[in-house]
């Protein structure tokens, strides 16, 4: 039977797999129009962004490095004498970080680097499950920018791309 007809396993797989996709796009769309139009409530927060950031690296590192990527995190304001403090929603900045890294791990994969040029090649990423709902980014957009923030890429074909967004300092508000 294998190869003519699905089996029925294989197909309730599909089935499950299906509604797991538009249930997060449901999600997503859902959580987009309360961002677009202003409705989530921001619980904003004074934070010490460097302190935020380590924290957030020390609790996932081991999560990501799980999967056999390496995750490095490097202060590049370590010299920085006073406290940087921002005003943010930490979960919300959390979400905004987290796509960030999912896309990476989703789009960019270093393994794949020497497949790509072979002919038929397909990501093996690019199935169903792993297709995201495509509003990851503009989510991040609207709260990077109810922060007073800006969200970035810059990209280079064949050498990769970086996205980065920024926060204005509390004093600077
Ligand atoms: N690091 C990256 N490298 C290459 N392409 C990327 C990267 N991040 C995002 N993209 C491209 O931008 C698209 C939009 O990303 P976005 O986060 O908005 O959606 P998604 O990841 O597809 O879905 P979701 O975030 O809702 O799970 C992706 O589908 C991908 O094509
Ligand atoms: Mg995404």
């Amino acid at each position: 039977m294998d190869g003519v007809i699905p089996s029925k396993k294989n197909f309730i797989q599909l089935v499950y797999d299906q509604s797991l996709y538009l249930s997060r796009m449901l999600h997503d769309l859902h959580d987009m129009t309360n961002v677009e139009n202003r409705q989530i409530k921001y619980d904003l927060q004074k934070v010490n962004i460097q302190d935020y950031v380590l924290n957030f690296y020390n609790k996932t590192k081991l999560d990501v490095e799980k999967e056999g990527i390496i995750f490095k995190y490097h202060d590049l304001l370590s010299d920085t004498v006073e406290e940087l403090i921002v005003f943010i929603d930490p979960l919300r900045i959390e979400q905004v970080i987290v796509n960030i890294l999912k896309n990476a791990k989703r789009f960019v994969k270093e393994d794949e680097l020497d497949l790509v040029f072979n002919r038929f090649y397909k990501s093996k990423n690019q199935n169903q499950q792993q297709n995201g709902s495509g509003l990851g980014l503009s989510i991040s957009k609207e709260i990077i920018e109810h922060h007073h923030g800006m969200i970035g890429v810059e990209s280079k074909e064949g050498e990769g791309s970086c996205f980065y967004f920024m926060l204005p300092l509390l004093e600077g508000m």
